[in-house]
């Protein structure tokens, strides 16, 4: 596990955040401030709404800086998966789904739900976008 990447658990789900791939939409907090509050530490109190609400906000994550997984669930990819690949308007590559990625060391890693893949050069995080490309002023035209 990276030193970037943190679990908190309430007992049923497990929130997973990789910081390094926060692209700053602001998304999470403004829309579950009980669960996800940026001047606290730890920011992400497990115990500020359900199960079901922090999932749902999660799934707006645009990033997959934010990501979940049911205790009970296999850790495994092995049933997958549709994967759809989206590409962002002056933006990263958004992949859909939960798939392997094998990284240039040869480490594999379970990316989950949403990964934003860096399509403009500038990201200090590569392959992941980490909200570098706004500053860059990266523009598809
Ligand atoms: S990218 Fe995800 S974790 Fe980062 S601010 Fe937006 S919703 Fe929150
Ligand atoms: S596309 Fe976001 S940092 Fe490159």
């Amino acid at each position: 596990m990276s030193d970037k990447k943190k679990e908190y658990t309430n007992g049923d789900i497990t929130v997973v955040w990789q910081a390094d791939r926060c692209i700053h939409s602001k998304k999470c907090w403004t829309g579950l401030n009980a669960v996800f509050q940026p001047n606290e530490r730890p920011w992400i109190n497990v115990e500020g709404a359900s199960s079901e609400e922090i999932m749902a906000q999660i799934d707006k994550c645009p990033s997959g800086a934010l990501s979940y997984y049911k205790n009970d669930e296999q850790m495994s990819t092995e049933e997958s998966t549709n994967v759809v690949i989206e590409v962002s308007k002056n933006g990263p590559l958004l992949v859909h789904g939960d798939f392997d990625m094998k990284d240039k060391d040869g480490n594999t890693t379970i990316n989950r739900k949403v990964t934003a893949f860096c399509r403009c050069g500038q990201s200090k995080n590569k392959p992941y976008c980490d909200g570098s490309h706004k500053a860059a002023g990266f523009k598809d035209e």
